[in-house]
């Protein structure tokens, strides 16, 4: 099969080429690599020879491939896609970008969560294969076996987003924000007798004037961001729709389940967390919801409802990096015996963007 690879190079191509590299699906596909702005340049060390960069806005060169990989971004999407597909191109399209994520002939990808899905959209003919939203994969690779079994009546979403969902450049910003704020205030932290209350008033004058917010538009560093991607007329940020429209188009739902809660960027560097309500249809036992959450896939990671075990396990320090989705700090709430807690962290940049792509190839070679 000849693969086509577009914006391999930014944050989330480099995982993606990373994760190819360590599973050795480059020894599966004839890898064919492109750009938008290097033409003839050097390919990424994928442990063998390659040929020079080819022009990503080459139709004639794209309509020559099995199947196209894209982690360039909305942009590409909407110039490129239409074009290819009139020009008669009947190849698959794997996206890591939202732009045809919510379209008819798209399939949102997660497949250890919708797996007969995928299948059922491969023999149909579908050719659309696009990554979900991060913080809703994560969630359904935490506790998709909760709606697996249909005990989900509905999820109240509360998200801890890290700064590697906004992009390369908002991580700096965080690091050059965390730095201003240390620097306002290292000699006084070198002084144990100076006092916190000076600090504190230094640091805060800091974060409202000198940390960076070219990006994030206000201070993250010391602080978070009740809001992410636009504003919709019904009051939700675009993020926050899209919780509930993408879970029931990834579960593919007949009836939807109603997803919502406020998503918050947080200064985390690409651990997404979800501090999650859910209200169950049925009221069962802590153990037996613990065997359901934790047969859902083979990277659910169980952290157990104790403090010592979840202020190691359940931390994005832990997670980052990983595979791992931990899931934790599941309990009855107050409300009733239906409505359950649940901590989810998963990596951003894995289950959140690269990995699902990866694996719709390996899909496609089954
Ligand atoms: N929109 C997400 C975020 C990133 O801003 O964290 C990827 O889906």
């Amino acid at each position: 099969m000849r693969v086509g690879f577009v914006g391999w190079r930014g944050m989330v191509g480099s995982v993606l080429m990373q994760r190819m590299r360590e599973e050795k699906d480059f020894d599966l596909i004839d890898p064919v690599f492109f750009t938008t702005s290097n033409v003839g340049g050097k390919g990424p060390d994928i442990g063998r020879e390659l040929p020079p960069l080819k022009d990503a806005s080459d139709i004639a060169e794209l309509k020559t491939l099995d199947a196209i990989v894209t982690c360039q971004g909305g942009d590409y999407t909407t110039d490129i896609y239409p074009k290819l597909r009139a020009a008669g191109w009947n190849g698959y399209w794997i996206d890591a970008a939202s732009t045809m994520r919510m379209d008819e002939d798209a399939v949102i990808i997660l497949d250890p969560v919708n797996r007969k899905l995928i299948d059922s959209a491969l023999a149909q003919g579908v050719k659309n294969y696009i990554g979900g939203n991060c913080t809703n994969s994560i969630m359904l690779m935490g506790v998709g076996a909760l709606f697996r079994e249909d005990l989900v009546e509905w999820v109240s979403s509360m998200t801890y987003q890290a700064a590697s969902g906004a992009g390369a450049n908002n991580m700096r910003e965080l690091l050059r924000g965390m730095g201003v704020i240390h620097g306002a205030v290292a000699d006084e932290l070198a002084t144990p007798a100076s006092a916190i209350l000076d600090i504190d008033r230094k640091v805060a004058q800091t974060i409202r004037e000198d940390v960076p917010s070219e990006f994030f538009g206000a201070p993250l560093a010391g602080g978070l961001i009740p809001w992410i991607d636009k504003q919709l007329e019904n009051g939700q940020s675009k993020e926050e729709w899209k919780g509930q429209a993408e879970v029931n188009k990834i579960l593919g739902t007949a009836a939807p389940v109603p997803v919502d809660g406020l998503c918050v960027r947080i200064g985390a560097m690409r651990c997404h967390s979800l501090a999650l309500t859910i209200k169950l249809k049925k009221d069962l036992p802590l153990t037996e919801i613990e065997a359901i959450i934790r047969s859902g896939n083979p990277w659910v990671k169980w952290v157990p409802n104790d403090k010592d075990v979840t202020v190691r396990e359940l931390i994005p320090a832990t997670v980052t990096g990983r595979l791992d989705i931990a899931v934790g700090r599941v309990r009855k709430l107050n409300m009733g015996p239906e409505y359950l807690s649940a901590f989810v962290i998963g990596d951003q940049l894995l289950w959140g963007a690269a990995e699902p792509l990866r694996r719709m190839l390996r899909i496609l070679l089954e």
